[in-house]
C-alpha cells in the first residue's frame, strides 16, 4: 500500500511539474507511415494561422525531389500589385524513423523551422504544423489542398486536430483562391 502511494505521489508530482511547462511546443501525432513520394507535386494553401513571412493570396507550394531525402520547396503567392512573389527552400527529414517531421531551411533568410505533417491523404489535404517557440509567437499551421479549394466538413476536421494539441483556430485566416483573382497562379 505504501509504495502505490509513493508512485502515486511520483506520478503527481511529474504531472504537476509537466502543467508548468505547457508553454514548450506540444508533440502532437504526426502522419503514420509518411511516404514523402506521395506528397511531391503542387499544394494551394487554403487557411493558415497568420505570420509575417509569406506574402500574397493564391499561395502555392511546390515540393520536387531534389536529391535522396532532399525535397525542394517553392513558395509562392501573388502580391496586390500582380507580381508574383516566391520564397525557395529546402526540406529535410531529421529523423528516419520519424518521416512526417520534417525541418524547412529558406535559402534567403537561412533559418530553418519544423514542417510536421500531421494528416494528409496526399490526394485531397495536408495539415501542417510547425512550432519552434510558443512563447515568441512561433507556432504556425497550413490546411493545403491539391485542389484551389477543400471541402468544409474537411477543413473542420483538420481545424478539429489543430485545437486539440491547443491551436486557437480561431486565429486562422483564409487565403484567396478564387479562380478570377488566381487565375495566374492556378495554371
Ligand atoms: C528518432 O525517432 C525515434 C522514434 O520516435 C526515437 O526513439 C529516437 O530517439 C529518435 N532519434 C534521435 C536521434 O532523435
Amino acid at each position: 500500500m505504501k509504495a502505490m502511494q509513493v508512485i502515486f505521489l511520483t506520478l503527481l508530482v511529474v504531472l504537476v511539474t509537466s502543467a508548468q511547462v505547457s508553454e514548450e511546443c506540444p508533440t502532437p501525432d504526426v502522419q503514420a507511415n509518411f511516404d514523402v513520394s506521395k506528397y511531391l507535386g503542387k499544394w494551394y494553401g487554403i487557411k493558415k494561422v497568420q505570420n509575417s513571412f509569406q506574402k500574397g493570396e493564391c499561395s502555392t507550394a511546390l515540393y520536387s525531389l531534389k536529391s535522396p531525402g532532399v525535397i525542394g520547396v517553392l513558395n509562392s503567392g501573388l502580391l496586390e500589385d500582380g507580381t508574383i512573389r516566391s520564397a525557395v527552400a529546402t526540406a529535410q527529414v531529421t529523423n528516419s524513423s520519424e518521416p512526417a517531421k520534417l525541418e524547412v531551411t529558406f535559402s534567403q533568410a537561412s533559418s530553418s523551422a519544423p514542417y510536421w505533417v500531421l494528416s494528409t491523404d496526399y490526394e485531397g489535404y495536408s495539415l501542417v504544423y510547425s512550432c519552434s517557440d510558443i512563447k515568441s509567437g512561433r507556432e504556425y499551421a497550413w490546411i493545403l489542398s491539391r485542389e484551389p479549394t477543400l471541402p468544409q466538413e474537411t477543413v473542420e476536421k483538420l481545424e478539429g486536430i489543430l485545437s486539440s494539441i491547443g491551436v486557437d483556430v480561431n486565429k486562422m485566416l483564409p487565403t484567396k483562391q478564387d479562380e478570377a483573382y488566381c487565375s495566374i497562379m492556378h495554371q
